[in-house]
């Protein structure tokens, strides 16, 4: 049975399964916080459990998450998995089934099937199944989300989005965390539309709601002799509210980037019916422009002091996943069912792009 919540007067104790690429930023703010203990840590490849040992020596590890469960995963109430997105339905089931809350990076799921299978195992044993999307807790989004529920822009008129995924720059990815990329790209769900349209597809159904119908055009490119980029493609869509959006994903491979993390141009610009709300970058710091520029009744005005690292966003997601399970924030900001919604959508554009045509989005 998984832990009563609110978790009060402790520490949430947190199992992490799955180390690689995204333990790096997921992982420091568990260990500079004193309401959160590490109790677990699994991984197949022992180099990296070895590498976050050393931060969190009083964790049991293990290298096979059975072994880790017949170990009651060191006492964990909430279990982290960030394993890649292919694995996310038979590992979160697995720990959902064992008696754990969940939270679970995103995307959500490769196809609906899976996803209503997490559903249905959190709706089981009564855990929580939190996603976490980072964009979500982005400050200069937040700020953004906070200028348009203020009414400054108006009603919500459209909203465009860009992602230029630039080659050069950003940190180091090993290979092995591409390997698993490249053979879900064999499968229809390619790094830029699926991996990286799902942050964007997430963020409008944040600001906007439910996508009601939606078409993608995704394109191809060839980087080396069997390795297809799903870019140049183009999504547009309608949100339920009839306010339509646009997402333009673009492969810029030469082009330098200045960024700590992922690197690549992104921009959201929300369009109201008296002005507009944009924000000018969210993974990488390659130009200097305001994170947020709002212009209304003649006036522009620029945020240029906001933090805007990927670090800040996964600070914030953390703090506020915490609160959840210590009963002070009851909203989960993305939970499975919304977070369903973000995949239906998803999977109707890939479907959409298959054949063609428009796409109606099946709702759960
Ligand atoms: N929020 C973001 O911006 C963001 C960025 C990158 C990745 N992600 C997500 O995080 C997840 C992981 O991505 P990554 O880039 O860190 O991948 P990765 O390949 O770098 O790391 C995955 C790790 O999981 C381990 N692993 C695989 N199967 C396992 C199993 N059954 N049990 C235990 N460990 C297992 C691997 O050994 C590896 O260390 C994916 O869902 C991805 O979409 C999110």
């Amino acid at each position: 049975m998984p832990t009563p919540l609110p978790i009060v007067d402790r520490p949430v104790r947190l199992a992490v399964v799955g180390l690689g690429t995204i333990s790096e930023l997921a992982l420091p703010p568990y260990a500079a916080r004193d309401d959160v203990e590490v109790v677990a840590l699994c991984d197949r490849d022992p180099e990296r459990i070895a590498r976050w040992h050393e931060v969190f020596p009083k964790a049991l590890t293990a290298t096979d998450l059975e072994d880790l469960l017949a170990d009651g995963a060191g006492g964990a109430d909430v279990v982290d998995v960030l394993v890649p997105t292919p694995l996310h339905a038979e590992v979160v089931c697995r720990v959902l089934d064992a008696g754990f809350h969940v939270q679970v990076q995103k995307p959500l799921a490769r196809d609906l099937e899976s996803a209503d299978r997490m559903l249905a195992a959190a709706e089981r044993s009564g855990a929580v199944l939190r996603v976490l999307e980072d964009y979500l807790f982005h400050p200069p989004l937040v700020k953004l989300k906070e200028v348009f529920d203020s009414g400054e822009i108006g009603e919500a008129a459209g909203i465009h989005m860009k992602i230029v995924a630039t080659g050069r720059g950003g940190w180091e990815v090993p290979m092995s965390s591409y390997v698993w990329q490249f053979e879900q790209a064999a499968d229809g769900r390619g790094m830029m539309v699926f991996d990286h349209g799902w942050h964007q597809l997430a963020v409008a159904t944040w600001l906007l709601g439910p996508v009601e119908r939606i078409f993608g055009w995704v394109g191809r490119t060839e980087i080396v002799p069997g390795i297809v980029m799903d870019a140049p493609s183009t999504l547009v869509w309608e949100h339920a509210n009839g306010v339509r959006g646009v997402m333009d994903i673009t492969f810029a491979p030469d082009t330098f980037f200045k960024s700590e993390h992922y690197t690549g141009d992104e921009r959201v610009e929300l369009t109201g019916t008296k002005g507009f709300v944009r924000c000018n970058r969210i993974s990488a710091q390659g130009i200097q422009e305001p994170s947020v520029v709002v212009y209304s009744e003649g006036e522009t005005r620029g945020y240029h002091a906001l933090p805007d690292r990927l670090t800040d966003s996964f600070e914030a997601s953390t703090a506020h996943g915490l609160a959840h399970f210590r009963g002070e924030a009851p909203d989960l900001v993305m939970g499975g069912a919304a977070a369903r919604e973000v995949l239906a959508a998803l999977i109707a554009a890939l479907d959409s792009s298959d054949v063609g045509a428009v796409a109606d989005v099946p709702r759960g």
